[in-house]
């Protein structure tokens, strides 16, 4: 089982897939992969999601969790399909005890102070910045750092290319998150490892 800070640091990027047909889901996995992306958030938006991950599972090199889970029933119903990690957009006690109990990470979300000492008195330190740019943006993210060391973060929401290198810059940040790469299903794999590899090249992952 890999550990939340292996997979952060896998890529810069973390694409955040929102996937409505299940027949789409490996040649987008392949497309991204190919492209330098190899950790791939699956959110449960979808009734697809769950048979999404399943799928992308099979993919050789992609590192497969999901996203969006809100309760302890999505965090266990993504485990069972085969999760390797779990996101969720918030922190509540009931999924954070879940988690605790499970071998499958939950990078949690957060977006204020008070946000960010519930998840380290549930033993969370790696967390997920939601939604990052009307949280708050960078400014918000370097006061948090200042006050919460401890802490890495995976910024996501209205986070693009063009952004991502200025989040990317913080010691706090260990990976970016945006569906960017995968817009409106994703029907294009060519175009998909295209942007994957503009983004798999903003640098070295920390
Ligand atoms: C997420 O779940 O992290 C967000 O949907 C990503 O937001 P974005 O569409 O602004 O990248």
């Amino acid at each position: 089982m890999r550990d939340l800070d292996t997979i952060m640091t896998a890529a810069p990027v973390i694409p955040v897939l929102v996937i409505e047909r299940v027949e789409d889901a490996v040649p987008i996995a392949e497309a991204l992969v190919a492209g330098g992306l190899p950790v791939l958030e699956v959110t449960l938006r979808t009734p697809a999601a769950l048979d999404v991950i399943r799928a992308m599972k099979t993919v050789a090199g992609a590192i497969v969790g999901a996203g969006t889970a809100l309760n302890p029933a999505q965090f266990e119903a993504a485990v069972e399909a085969g999760s390797e990690f779990v996101v969720s957009p918030g922190l509540t006690d009931a999924l954070g005890k879940t988690a605790a109990g499970s071998n499958v990470p939950l990078l949690p979300g957060v977006s204020s102070a008070g946000d960010i000492m519930r998840a380290l008195d549930l033993g969370f330190t790696r967390l997920k910045f939601f939604p990052a740019v009307t949280s708050g943006g960078i400014a918000a993210l370097k006061s948090f750092s200042s006050v919460f060391g401890q802490v890495r973060f995976c910024p996501t929401g209205g986070i693009t290319l063009e952004t991502a290198p200025d989040w990317l810059a913080l010691p706090a940040v260990a990976c970016v998150g945006g569906t960017w790469l995968v817009p409106n299903g994703g029907a294009d794999p060519a175009a998909i490892t295209d942007r994957a590899r503009q983004a798999a090249a903003l640098g070295p992952s920390r």
